[in-house]
């Protein structure tokens, strides 16, 4: 079959590639119809995620078919539903999964002890995210293999097309976490930094949750017009100072709840802050650019909350903890536990709250693939979304 495959920073390719079996009772083998790059593949084709192989398929957004169930995964699936995968990979066994933290799932990451050794403990296993979240081939190919299949599914109605409900798997449940996590009550001021994919998932769920006034800050003109047809007061920190703005639009009050849509590749400004960042992680002294969480940090108004979908990967520095500390602010975090989200934005969508597919602006077929990866990374062409057809 045709797969995107990871070769190493900024080489992707679409190589032929065996087709995947089912190798465990509980899995099960898709045909995948859709599948879509996320901001978090970036990290990968930058180079700035450890673990990756030579040889790993990407790729963790993704839907198709069931081609093939294995035995014990034939009471929740059958040859021929049509499924939407999320990307985190859980058992629905384990003491956190009956939690519903699915994102750190005990069971479902086949390299668990390396996991561990990172982090302290391990988390869940992912689609084509490292070796250090379990090795799984992803989801950027024309097959598919499903660990934990009778769980990590989230059934869709032939009603809705592939664009309306691809998004579940990923970017739609993490932009909604982030919201979710602010806690949002109806005066709050909710600032979103990076108008990406997950950047306009986060602002329509701000919106749903009842936000008095969404602020999304970016430097992108066209994803910044796509944030104000989502309802947000837009800031380009290219032309604007981002804090003099914001301060001019909670009345010197700061927001009261900040989300970082924007992760470990953080455009600085000109602030000494992301200078060093980049030095440092040039020189791989250091995994992550945080300029986004010590602005966040800055302006939030005290007793807010700091939302951090944005992925980072390691230790960090110049980490602002007496700000956070003396202004009592909240951070909340973490990979997405798509599935403990699924059923209601479903339903959201069925019931015509919102369409996610209005975040595509790029459809190409497997081929056109590794060019994407560049057209998207680059904000070229208008990209903010690139859904691919395998
Ligand atoms: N927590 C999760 O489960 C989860 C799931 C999906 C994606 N993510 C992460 O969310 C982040 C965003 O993903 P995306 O798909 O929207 O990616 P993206 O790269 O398309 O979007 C990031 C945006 O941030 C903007 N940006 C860069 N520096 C900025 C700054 N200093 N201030 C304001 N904006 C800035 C960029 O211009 C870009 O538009 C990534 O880190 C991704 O890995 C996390
Ligand atoms: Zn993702
Ligand atoms: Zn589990």
């Amino acid at each position: 079959m045709k797969a995107l495959v990871w070769h190493g920073s900024k080489d992707v390719r679409c190589d032929n590639v065996p087709d995947p079996t089912i190798e465990d009772p509980r899995d099960a083998i898709i045909k995948v119809t859709t599948c879509a790059i996320c901001g978090s593949d970036l990290h990968l084709y930058d180079g700035y995620m450890p673990g990756m192989e030579s040889g790993d398929v990407l790729g963790h957004e993704f839907m198709g078919e069931v081609m093939e169930v294995g035995s014990d995964a034939r009471s929740a699936l059958k040859v021929g539903d049509r499924i939407v995968v999320p990307f985190t990979i859980f058992c629905g066994e384990c003491d956190q999964c009956k939690r519903g933290n699915f994102s750190v799932c005990e069971r479902s990451n086949r390299n668990k002890d390396w996991a561990a050794k990172a982090f302290g403990r391990t988390t869940a296993g992912l689609f084509g995210y490292s070796h250090l979240t379990g090795g799984y081939a992803g989801g950027q190919a024309e097959y598919v293999r499903v660990p934990f299949a009778d769980k990590t599914h989230v059934k869709v109605p032939d009603s809705l097309t592939d664009e309306q409900v691809l998004f579940l798997g990923d970017i739609f449940p993490t932009g909604w976490q982030a919201a979710v996590a602010c806690d949002i009550q109806p005066d709050d001021t909710v600032a979103i930094w990076g108008a990406g994919p997950v950047g306009q998932m986060a602002i329509r769920s701000a919106i749903l949750l009842g936000a008095g006034q969404v602020i999304c800050i970016d430097r992108v003109p066209e994803r910044l017009e796509m944030a104000r047809a989502g309802g947000a007061v837009t800031i380009n920190f290219d032309d604007e100072s981002v804090l003099e703005r914001i301060e001019e639009l909670t009345s010197g009050k700061g927001p009261e709840k900040c989300i970082d849509a924007v992760g470990m590749e953080a455009h600085g400004t000109a602030t000494l802050d992301s200078m060093i960042d980049r030095a440092k992680q040039a020189v791989m002294l250091g995994t992550d650019r945080i300029h986004v969480v010590r602005e966040m940090a800055y302006v939030c108004r005290p007793a807010g909350i700091l939302s951090i979908p944005g992925v980072y990967g390691g230790l960090v520095d110049k980490f602002p903890l007496g700000m956070i500390m003396n202004k009592g602010l909240t951070i909340r975090t973490g990979q997405t536990h798509v599935n403990r989200w699924t059923d209601d934005l479903l339903r959201r969508i069925e019931e015509g709250q919102i369409d996610p597919s209005f975040v595509i602006t790029h459809t190409v077929g497997i081929e056109q693939g590794p060019e994407m990866y560049k057209t998207f990374r680059d904000k070229e062409d208008g990209c903010i979304k690139v859904v691919i057809k395998p």
